[in-house]
């Protein structure tokens, strides 16, 4: 009985880890503050600090009791304080453990509160919405959920509860705005890069509290690039008892998304098939299902990593004449490239830069839209003697280091060949002298 009790607890230690996240109430300037993400141009936003706290913020059963830090709210519940505390009872988030991780890694997060209105609802009812954006920094985990003010009718007490100075709300007895997540769009890879002519799955999901069997799901991809935005994909389906139907409204090609996994598993990632430079910009994936709607954004960088080639083999000075040598960085993208130039003694240690020496062709732009440059280098002889090894050196946002392309400068071909000779003819002339010897030899002892 008494174990029982104890592992009782123990689990529900586990289960009990808060992450708490410093977090800005985003609200429209002057007006109601009904704006979806907050992101309209032009009007002017009002930020105030506030508190979002995750309860039982259910991570891996590997979770060790050293990352579970539960949330003390303060000791006297406060009318100005805005602490959301957010239950996460019916609505699974995905690796929401590297939230907690990001918690006591001090790793940044980025957190955003504003007002939500949902379909068709009145916006002065209760329960009330939230939105809140949560993005884990250096492209982790991204989320957007959907808050809904849960009623605090555990207490039955005479003095009416404190409400919130701002939002005008009822807060618990420990000073918080108990909140809901009731939905959920997210994203584990909200940036991503690759190369051209590869295949990307761009992640978006989302969970809901009710789901109700046969109702619609609505979703769309669109592709926002500097400026200019697109529908890629627009879909609608439906889970029957027996099966899923479809109804898909914009399909540009080469996209796809599945009408199965996003009524079954609420995967609403978008497949983008043989990437071209086009393809690069911001997504924005919208997913709608009974009276919630809302959007993640998933960036695609497109990189490709330049082929480095020099324009000679070998290099040899002939006489005292300086000679030309290129390197060429073939079909890149992004446009920018640094080109360096070292040369390298055979006895020297380090080498030495050359950069200041050579000069760059202008960009050629391909129409796959990757990009081909070339950087010139006048090589004198003095300043190269045989051995120095010269590298072009290339770097590229797509290249984790560099990419190089050496040459060795060689020795005068004719002078190697004679010496060569010579070796060679000394060599024959020692052996056939001993082969002689030797025959000699045989010949004066069969003689004996
Ligand atoms: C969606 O499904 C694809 C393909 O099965 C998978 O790679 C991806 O991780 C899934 N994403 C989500 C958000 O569930």
């Amino acid at each position: 009985m008494l174990t029982i009790l104890v592992l009782l607890s123990l689990a529900y230690g586990l289960d009990g880890a808060d992450v708490v996240l410093s977090c800005s109430l985003i609200e429209e300037g002057g007006g109601m503050g009904m704006g979806m993400g907050g992101m309209m141009g032009g009007s002017t936003f009002k930020r105030t600090p506030s508190t979002l706290v995750f309860r039982d913020l259910v991570g891996n059963d590997d979770l060790s009791p050293e990352l579970v830090t539960p949330y003390n709210p303060p000791e006297t519940p406060n009318a100005d304080d805005l602490i959301f505390e957010l239950m996460l009872s019916s609505v699974q988030i995905p690796n929401a453990d590297s939230l907690l991780h990001a918690d006591c890694n001090e790793q940044e997060v980025f957190c955003e509160i504003s007002s939500y209105v949902p379909h068709g609802a009145d916006p002065e009812s209760a329960p009330a919405h939230f939105i809140g954006s949560v993005q884990l920094g250096g492209g982790g985990l991204s989320l957007t959920l959907v808050l809904q003010t849960l009623s605090s009718n555990t207490v039955e007490s005479d003095t009416p509860p404190l409400l919130q100075s701002k939002l005008k709300l009822p807060l618990s007895q420990s000073g918080t705005l108990m909140t809901e997540v009731v939905f959920v769009v997210f994203s584990r890879v909200p940036s991503m890069m690759a190369p051209i002519g590869s295949d990307v799955v761009l992640d978006c999901g989302f969970r809901q509290k009710d789901s109700i069997h046969g109702q619609d799901v609505a979703l769309e991809w669109r592709l926002q690039y500097r400026g200019n935005g697109h529908k890629i994909l627009e879909m609608k389906a439906r889970a029957t008892e027996t099966e899923v139907g479809s109804d898909v409204l914009v399909k540009q090609e080469g996209t796809s998304a599945e009408a199965d996994l996003l009524v079954r598993d609420g995967n609403a990632s978008l497949t983008l098939r043989r990437l071209k430079v086009t393809d690069e910009g911001t997504y924005i994936c919208t997913v709608g299902s009974g009276e919630f709607q809302t959007q993640q954004v998933v960036q695609l960088h497109i990189k490709q990593p330049p082929r480095v080639t020099l324009s000679e083999d070998k290099l040899i000075f002939q006489d005292e004449t300086p000679q030309k040598l290129s390197c060429h960085c073939h079909r890149y993208y992004p446009l920018d490239v640094q080109v360096e130039w070292l040369s390298q003694l055979a006895s020297a240690e380090e080498p030495v830069s050359f950069s200041k020496e050579s000069s760059l062709s202008s960009h050629r732009q391909h129409s796959d839209g990757t990009y081909s440059l070339s950087s010139y280098l006048i090589l004198r002889p003095d300043e190269h003697p045989p051995g120095t090894v010269v590298t072009c050196r290339v770097s590229h946002t797509a290249l984790e280091t560099h990419r190089d392309a050496s040459l060795t400068v060689d020795r005068l071909e004719p002078k190697t060949a004679f010496w060569t000779i010579v070796l060679m003819l000394a060599i024959s002339l020692v052996f056939l002298y001993q082969a002689f010897k030797s025959v000699a030899e045989v010949q004066s002892s069969e003689g004996m």
